[in-house]
């Protein structure tokens, strides 16, 4: 892989430092972010709007991978942050980014949440359905504070990805249905609502989409929803957010690059503008796959083997579906390789599992793979969202390190938990 070569020993290189180096001294599993990487791609995303002329802003989906460097890292390199919790509302603003630049989701934001979104002085409420209108006056009626408000639509739009992560169909529990008129009904209960600036809609279509297709429908259905809003309605609308999704390699598939599908997205936007004689509002993404995926590898320690004759070979790491569940949940597909030896042509298939009582505890199914030796280090890629993120202490299996790597130096960016942090909120009977 270009990203991430080998040096001289063969040992792979993530941003420059060696896996080897790396796991002596933060031990494994290790998330390894190729921190320049990151960097490069939000750039790339940056340039992509410039180029095409439109007013944007750019917010990262800090569900994707949530920790206080990533925030500051993605505030220095000029985005929003897309906040879906009071946890991660309160990781960004610890990590020192303002309130001004976070914008807060959820279908469900509890009153402790959506008060804490609006004394922090939050950027913006994605309001998701007409309880969410109704909690929202009232806080604002009790603290006499102003928020500006997107209203999430569902917009009847399928995009082609897993069932789980598909949400723009109209059988959703997110937003408001726009086949049923609840869209324009929010708009005019939102008009009534005294201190919210109501500038603009939003709709996210689902995860993990490679075609353009899918965010053309949505363009354009979610143009005619603005100029509704803005026309009709007479809302003070400026903003359209047509949320993530954008696809990223997992294994050798062909994946055309993430800045072209965004190029696509704006272009559409752009067109379904010029079609109602519109200017572009300003365009608003929130990817969080697409920005941290690709640079994130796992570094696992290899233990023991299991050679079933005719059957299948299995290779257990120190790790699995604590620290990444997604093949358990989704059938996602991972490439791997050994981290501590060059990359030598496969003896056979091996089947990477993980060390948690149960079967579907797997990361990989029937990797060809040089036979592999308790020791060896496996390299696992495209692991930067949603891993950590979802990590659970199933097996009470403590969270593993994550480092950010950049020109030769390692960073650590949360420490590896311990069996004690694994205890420490329980309560013991004596
Ligand atoms: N905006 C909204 C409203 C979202 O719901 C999401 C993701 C995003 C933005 C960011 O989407 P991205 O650019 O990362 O695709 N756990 C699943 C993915 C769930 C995505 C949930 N929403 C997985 O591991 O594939």
């Amino acid at each position: 892989d270009a990203h991430f070569p080998r040096d001289e020993k063969g040992h792979l290189l993530i941003g420059g430092v060696s896996a080897v180096d790396l796991v002596a001294q933060f031990g494994t599993p290790l998330i390894a972010y190729d921190e320049g990487l990151i960097r490069d791609t939000i750039r790339a995303f940056h340039r992509v709007f410039q180029d095409e002329g439109v007013p944007y802003q750019i917010s990262y989906a800090s569900k994707a991978f949530c920790t206080m460097a990533i925030c500051q890292l993605a505030h220095e390199e000029g985005l929003g942050i897309d906040v879906v919790s009071g946890g991660e509302l309160y990781t960004a603003l610890a990590a020192g980014v303002p309130a001004s630049k976070l914008h807060m989701h959820g279908n469900n934001k509890t009153p402790e949440e959506l008060e804490y979104a609006i004394e922090s002085g939050i950027g913006a409420v994605i309001v998701d359905n007409f309880d969410e209108i109704d909690l929202l006056a009232d806080i604002l009626q009790e603290t006499g504070r102003t928020v500006d408000v997107l209203v999430r639509v569902a917009p009847g739009v399928e995009a082609h990805t897993h069932d789980y992560i598909s949400t723009g169909q109209q059988d959703s529990k997110f937003g408001f249905d726009l086949a049923s008129h609840q869209v324009e009904e929010a708009f005019s209960r939102l008009k009534e609502v005294e201190r919210a600036r109501v500038i603009g809609v939003h709709a996210h279509i689902g995860s993990q989409i490679f075609d353009v297709e899918g965010f053309r429908l949505l363009a354009d259905r979610m143009a005619g929803v603005y100029e509704d809003g803005l026309r009709r309605f007479g809302l003070p609308f400026s903003v359209l957010n047509l949320g993530g999704g954008f696809g990223i390699p997992y294994t050798d598939e062909d994946a055309p690059p993430v800045a072209d599908l965004v190029r696509g997205v704006i272009r559409a936007a752009k067109a379904a503008f010029a079609a109602r004689g519109m200017d572009v509002p300003v365009l608003w993404i929130e990817p969080g796959r697409s920005i941290v995926g690709p640079a994130g590898v796992t570094l696992y320690r290899v233990g023991s083997r299991k050679v079933i004759p005719g059957v299948r070979n299995y290779v257990a790491i120190d790790g699995g579906m604590t620290d990444n569940p997604r093949l358990a949940l989704y059938g996602a597909k991972y490439h791997a390789c050994y981290a501590n030896r060059a990359a030598d042509p496969p003896d056979r298939p091996w089947s990477v599992a993980g060390k948690c009582c149960e079967s579907g505890d797997m990361l990989i199914w029937d990797l060809p793979l040089p036979d592999p030796q308790p020791g060896d280090l496996l390299a696992v890629f495209a692991t930067g969202a949603y891993t950590y993120a979802m990590a659970s202490h199933y097996n009470r299996i403590p969270k593993p390190a994550v480092v950010f790597c950049r020109d030769g130096e390692a960073r650590l960016v949360a420490r590896r938990e311990t069996w004690a942090d694994v205890a420490r909120l329980d309560v013991p009977l004596r």
